[in-house]
């Protein structure tokens, strides 16, 4: 028999909430919240009160869109962290209202995984998910990993940055160029029409499959501070190739460590997730190598690299047919903790 299972997100700045027929996508609604952008960055307490505006009209547009009524839900899963904790705990305590009155089971979801796990949504019937075991590299405004996925519940972390992630390089970039936040999709745009190679900034050296992106930031900061000393047009006159140079030199230091990886465990079934994973670059750049590596490459849909509760919902799939339920005394957890 099919389940229905509905997925609510409130990690950050998106309330979003999606409906799965078994693996099957039927909705997946997302509220993004623009107060924060005259802010240059996520106000924790303006998303906690926006999440609690959001969540009951999200819910409602997510079900009907799916066509189903409430009473049809077999369980809800809900992202239980990491993110802010005042927005995680508007999701987590809808969820399980919600899950009270109607009398069904409640299933947390860890967001990191379920951004992996957003690539065995099914889009179209017949969609091929990637097979275990494979390389999952989450790239996201908060973290930055290289993840080995066995299963849905069996993942392990081979690498990760061990500073800023790669969305904060990109969208820490933007800002030094005066670009709105969030910075990545602007920078990406402007990528397009300017020249990768026109400016090199240094790559670091950090032992492993881990990451580093905050020497780049600063890198960027100073080379564009002597620039505007003898030239206050500097930025604005070489806005694309900066953008350009920058992405360039990101996706570098991604891709290296990914090759890696993937030399090392011999798993060549390689995906890309998280918000960074819409990058045009990246995504372009993920295929060229797969060509060269042998990869069989698994790019997500635009609709699921940035937060969303699709991928919270089909991470509630799986562990509904494992029966693994989360008790009604289940509290949020703001940090990283992979489980
Ligand atoms: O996964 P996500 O929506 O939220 C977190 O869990 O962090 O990722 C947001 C990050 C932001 O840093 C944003 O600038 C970046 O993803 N991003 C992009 C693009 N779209 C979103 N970075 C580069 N290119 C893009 N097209
Ligand atoms: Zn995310």
């Amino acid at each position: 028999m099919s389940s229905y299972i509905l997925g609510i997100e409130s990690s950050c700045d998106d309330t979003s909430a999606a409906v799965l027929k078994d693996r099957r996508i039927l909705s997946n609604i997302i509220a993004s919240q623009d107060i924060h952008k005259k802010y240059g960055g996520v106000v924790p307490e303006l998303a906690s009160r926006a999440h609690q505006q959001n969540i009951i009209p999200v819910v409602e547009v997510a079900l009907r869109e799916a066509k189903i009524g409430k009473n049809q839900l077999d369980a809800i899963a809900f992202t239980r962290g990491p993110g802010l904790l005042g927005s995680l705990l508007v999701g987590t305590s809808f969820a399980k209202a919600f899950a009270l009155g109607l009398n069904i089971p409640i299933i947390e979801v860890n967001h990191l995984k379920a951004h992996i796990l957003a690539h065995f949504v099914e889009e179209k019937p017949g969609y091929i998910p990637p097979e275990f075991p494979f390389l999952c590299l989450t790239v996201s405004g908060g973290h930055t990993q290289i993840v080995k996925v066995n299963s849905p519940s069996d993942m392990q972390i081979m690498g990760k940055t061990i500073d800023d992630a790669a969305g904060e390089a990109f969208d820490k970039a933007a800002k030094i160029m005066g670009l709105p936040y969030p910075g990545g999709p602007q920078i990406d745009k402007l990528a397009q029409t300017g020249n990768p190679l026109a400016f090199k900034f240094p790559e670091p050296k950090i032992q492993g499959l881990n990451y580093s992106f905050s020497g780049l930031k600063t890198a960027f900061l100073y080379y564009l501070r002597d620039q505007l000393k003898i030239d206050p047009g500097f930025i604005e006159k070489n806005k694309a190739d900066l953008s350009a140079s920058i992405q360039h030199t990101i996706i570098k230091i991604l891709l290296s460590k990914l090759r890696r990886a993937s030399r090392e465990t011999g798993i060549r079934q390689i995906a890309i997730a998280g918000g960074v994973s819409a990058n045009s670059g990246l995504r372009q750049q993920v295929v060229d190598m797969a060509e060269k590596m042998q990869w069989k490459v698994f790019l997500p849909g635009l609709q699921f690299t940035t937060d969303n509760a699709a991928m919270i919902a089909i991470s509630g799939y799986f562990k509904y047919l494992e029966k693994d339920f989360a008790p009604q005394t289940i509290v949020p957890y703001a940090k990283s903790q992979f489980k």
